[in-house]
Parts: structure tokens; C-alpha cells; sequence
């Protein structure tokens, strides 16, 4: 049988030391998180926008995030900021602890249909009614490079948009309605979305998808 790459491990080794490189929407952010709220920002990495959301004038900001070698480079890069190597869900933090959360380009690494509803469902438990999550991913796109792949990778993943990078990640594009889905199944009602092209941190180009959903 064929040996796959294990997607965690690629967190802790080459994927950790990528630069991410989804940028916030200043004018969302603003929009939709107060500032004065506690905030989750879940799948941290090594604490980018973290730190980021500090620096903008978020006095109470936590990230988590699953790879160790990931929250101890953040540790270096950051220091101050509070990041927490957690391995997975639930997370420990009481019911409604936040009144947002962040999850930036995570739901693209984790290919796995019900760790990802494991992963709302968590944020659904997590963000107070009246709070928001704030999700940025990426759709299925189509340029050829990424057609490609999806079709040589479906039937090993049984899922289209599932594939493997050259340096042994495993991501998956989703379509729109898959997304919004999730927010929507674990108690958000997406209220706003948007649409733009963001550079990759693997040097290429995506059209992003930004959803901001409402905890009901
Ligand atoms: C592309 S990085 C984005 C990091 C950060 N949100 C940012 O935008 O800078 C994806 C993150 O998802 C995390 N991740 C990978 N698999 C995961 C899983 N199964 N559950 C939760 N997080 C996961 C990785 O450790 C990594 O930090």
C-alpha cells in the first residue's frame, strides 16, 4: 500500500517553517470584531495575525494552534504574545469564552470532512451567542495547475479538491457552499462574505474566500 504523507507531521517539519500569508481584512475586522472582546484566533501558526490583531488595538487576543514546533517558533517571533500548543478538540476554554474567532486559512489544511466539522463545531461551542468567527479559505479554483491536481488526487482523497503538495502537505479547496455550510450547521449565520486574490506560501496566487458568520 502506498504510504501518505501525515499531514500533522508536515506541521511539524517543512510546514512550519513557511511564512502564511493570508492577509485580514482591515475594514471586516473592524466591521465585525469589537475590540473589546476576547478573541480565539484558532490554527495560529506561529502567532502572525495573533500578533497582528495586538498591534491593531485587540487587548485580550489567544491563539492555538496544534503543531508544537509552530507555537514555539511563535514563542521566538513573538514573544508576548499568548500562544498555546493544544493537539486538537475540544480546547480548553469554557463555553462562550470568546466573543470572536479567527480561523485563517486552516480549514484548507485539514482535508478530513469530520475534522473539520470537529473544528466549528468547537468555535460554535467556544464564541458567545452574538459573536462572530471570522473564516478566510480557499474555494476550488480554476486555473489549470489546481484542475489538475484535483483530478489526479480525487480518487485517492474521495474528495474533489483534496491533493498533495510536492513537499508532503495535504490541503483541500472547498466550494463555497461547503463553507458556508459548516458555519451554518454549527450555529453561525453568515452575514457577510468576500472575494479576493491573495498571494500563497508556496509563492503562488488564490482567490480567497472571507465569511463572517454570527453565532446565533
Ligand atoms: C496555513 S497555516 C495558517 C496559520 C495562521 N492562521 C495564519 O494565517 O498565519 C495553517 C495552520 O493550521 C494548522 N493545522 C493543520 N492541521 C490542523 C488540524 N487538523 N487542526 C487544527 N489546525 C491544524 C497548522 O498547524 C497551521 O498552523
Amino acid at each position: 500500500m502506498e504510504m501518505r504523507p501525515h499531514p500533522q507531521g508536515f506541521w511539524e517539519t517543512t510546514g512550519a517553517t513557511k511564512t502564511f500569508t493570508h492577509p485580514l481584512d482591515a475594514e471586516l475586522l473592524a466591521a465585525y470584531v469589537p475590540r473589546d472582546v476576547p478573541v480565539l484566533d484558532y490554527g495560529c501558526g506561529y502567532g502572525r495575525l495573533t500578533a497582528e490583531l495586538g498591534a491593531v488595538g485587540y487587548g485580550d487576543v489567544r491563539g492555538v494552534d496544534v503543531s508544537r514546533a509552530l507555537v514555539e517558533r511563535g514563542g521566538r517571533e513573538h514573544p508576548g504574545v499568548r500562544l498555546v500548543h493544544w493537539p486538537g478538540v475540544p480546547l480548553p476554554f469554557e463555553d462562550g469564552s470568546f466573543g470572536a474567532a479567527l480561523l485563517f486559512a486552516v480549514l484548507t489544511c485539514v482535508p478530513d470532512a469530520a475534522a473539520q466539522r470537529e473544528i466549528v463545531g468547537e468555535l460554535g461551542r467556544l464564541v458567545r451567542p452574538g459573536g462572530v468567527v471570522y473564516v478566510s479559505d480557499v474555494p476550488l479554483q480554476s486555473d489549470r495547475r489546481n484542475l489538475t491536481r484535483y483530478e489526479e488526487y480525487a480518487a485517492r482523497y474521495g474528495t474533489y479538491g483534496v491533493f498533495e503538495t510536492p513537499d508532503g502537505g495535504v490541503f483541500r479547496h472547498s466550494t463555497p457552499d461547503h463553507l458556508r455550510g459548516l458555519l451554518e450547521t454549527y450555529g453561525f449565520s453568515v452575514e457577510a462574505e468576500r472575494s479576493n486574490t491573495v498571494p500563497t506560501m508556496d509563492g503562488h496566487t488564490v482567490e480567497r474566500l472571507q465569511l463572517v458568520g454570527r453565532r446565533r
